[in-house]
């Protein structure tokens, strides 16, 4: 069975190598493609708009139409415009994997709910790489535990317009539970002037921005006499893009619920 995929934020970074993904994945085809209504390329060519060569789908601002004729739809975008397709998913009861970030806890609890009803894979960040990494996080926590501190550095391109990343956060969630903290309260979230000695109960969060990094994500376990260092580095989109559509043909296995990607790399114990 070819899975109809709809790809919104189309026209974005990633809606580009989405479509890319789309094109060379077997066993998925490209059923839409959703720009904004104001977009000037409404009407275009997605295959051509995205380089891989005409397509037949042409860059359309209709939600509706777009689930209606998709399995699943696949959505990078901005939180609020997430929030305005969901309806239309529930309505089709079309498959959403959502890859947007910046999400609110009351946007994260409507989306639980959604989960309820359809099939959801939420993650802000879906490289296998990356999701390998939380696990190696997990373990690194219980090991050196409350004896090491801990930092997150994250690098991003200089058009990311939320920080800290989604995954850095993910990252930070990850510790937190492994060691029984709670990311709210334990988080800095960068440092100047006099700030005092560490507390060693604290996450640390330091944030760059610049040029056309792709995405690094550097864990800090740093103890007596010696650190210990996770780092991942994205050196294209494609590796977002590839992980989408592994995700998208992991979900058709599910009718309703609210995964990641760890649930779709059988990384969970
Ligand atoms: N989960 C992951 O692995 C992962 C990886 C990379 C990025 N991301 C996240 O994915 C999101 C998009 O990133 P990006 O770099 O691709 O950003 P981007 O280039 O700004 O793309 C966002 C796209 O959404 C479009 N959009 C805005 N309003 C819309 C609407 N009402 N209907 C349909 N499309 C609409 C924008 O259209 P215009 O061009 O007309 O403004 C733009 O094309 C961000 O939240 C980012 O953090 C996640």
């Amino acid at each position: 069975m070819t899975i109809r995929i709809a790809v919104n934020g189309a026209a974005g970074r990633m809606g580009r190598c989405l479509i890319q993904g789309v094109a060379q994945t077997e066993g998925l085809t490209l059923s839409a493609a959703i720009a904004r209504v104001e977009s000037s390329l409404l009407g275009l060519d997605a295959g051509e708009l995205a380089g891989v060569g005409k397509l037949g789908v042409e860059i359309t601002s209709d939600f509706g139409a777009a689930v209606a004729q998709s399995d699943i739809i696949v959505d990078f975008t901005l939180p609020e415009v997430t929030m305005e397709l969901i309806p239309h998913c529930l309505e089709s009861q079309c498959r959403l994997v959502i890859g947007t970030t910046g999400f609110s806890d009351e946007q994260k609890k409507l989306i639980e709910q959604a989960g309820e009803q359809i099939a959801i894979v939420l993650a802000p960040n879906m490289s296998v790489g990356v999701n390998l990494s939380l696990k190696l996080l997990d373990i690194a926590a219980r090991v050196l535990g409350d004896d090491a501190d801990i930092e997150i550095i994250e690098a991003h391109h200089r058009h990311k317009v939320d920080a800290p990343s989604g995954t850095a956060l993910r990252m930070g969630e990850v510790i937190a539970d492994a060691l029984g903290r709670d990311l709210k309260t334990c988080s800095v979230y960068g440092r100047e002037g006099r700030t005092g000695e560490r507390d060693s109960k604290t996450i640390g969060f330091a944030t760059v921005r610049a040029g056309d990094i792709v995405g690094d994500h550097t864990v800090m376990f740093a103890a007596e006499g010696e650190r210990v260092e996770i780092t991942h580095r994205a050196s294209s989109r494609m590796t977002f893009a590839l992980g989408a559509m592994r995700a998208s043909s992991w979900l058709m296995s599910y009718k309703r619920g609210l995964y990641d990607m760890q649930d779709v790399l059988s990384l969970r114990d």
